[in-house]
């Protein structure tokens, strides 16, 4: 079996690797297969997001027979702050535009929620990992890791928005984690895990027999 993760960034690929090491496929990210995602994210929802990222690399392979024993997978993520009616949510990389430093955003979010009771600065980051078969079925999971959003930005680990994502049962920002403490509580690990037994379930993947 072979698992092509539809990402460019390297981050998620290792943390990607990590989570999928126990099962018996090789996983291969764009680069690995000498392509390169150009798909528009227009959908207005992760899960339409992810799904444009799978069937745009399926376009490709599958006209060519190359999707025999394959899994395409894609993820889509964001930050959900419960007093902003969800926002940044599906547009967070695009959020007061794409090449804009993180600190700037941030410093905005800041700034927006200054007033906000603690008690209302609940926020989640989302994700949503679709996956598609030689057959063309699609597969879908979601879920996210819930915390608030902080007073002030703090840490650098992690990327985006994690100095001020409060993780209270951490006593921490997800900017102030580890690779790996992210990883064993991540919204994207999470719902891989989901995804990886929804395959198993499914048939498509075997656990690694050492
Ligand atoms: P994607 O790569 O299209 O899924 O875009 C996700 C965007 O959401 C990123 O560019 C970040 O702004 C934000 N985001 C998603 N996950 C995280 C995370 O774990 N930490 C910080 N920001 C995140």
């Amino acid at each position: 079996m072979r698992i092509i993760f539809a990402t460019g960034n390297a981050g998620k690929m290792r943390e990607i690797r990590d989570i999928l090491a126990d099962v018996d496929a090789e996983v291969f990210s764009l680069k690995d297969m000498g392509l390169r995602s150009e798909a528009d994210e227009t959908g207005e929802t992760f899960a339409e997001n992810a799904l444009i990222k799978i069937r745009e690399i399926y376009d490709i392979l599958q006209p060519a027979g190359n999707m025999k024993d394959t899994v395409i997978m894609a993820d889509d993520s964001g930050l959900c702050i419960d007093a902003l009616d969800g926002a940044p949510g599906v547009h967070s990389a695009r959020y007061m535009g794409h090449d804009t430093d993180y600190k700037i955003k941030n410093q905005a979010i800041l700034d927006l929620m200054k007033d906000v009771p603690v008690e209302k600065r609940g926020a989640g980051f989302v994700c949503h990992i679709s996956a598609i078969d030689e057959k063309g079925r699609v597969y879908d999971a979601e879920g996210e890791m819930r915390g608030r959003i902080a007073y002030e930005s703090r840490g650098k680990e992690g990327f985006g928005y994690d100095p001020i994502f409060y993780l209270p049962e951490m006593g921490r920002t997800s900017g102030e984690l580890s690779e790996e403490e992210k990883n064993r509580i991540s919204h994207r690990g999470k719902v891989l895990r989901m995804m990886k037994a929804i395959l198993k379930d499914e048939g498509l993947l075997r656990e690694r027999v050492h």
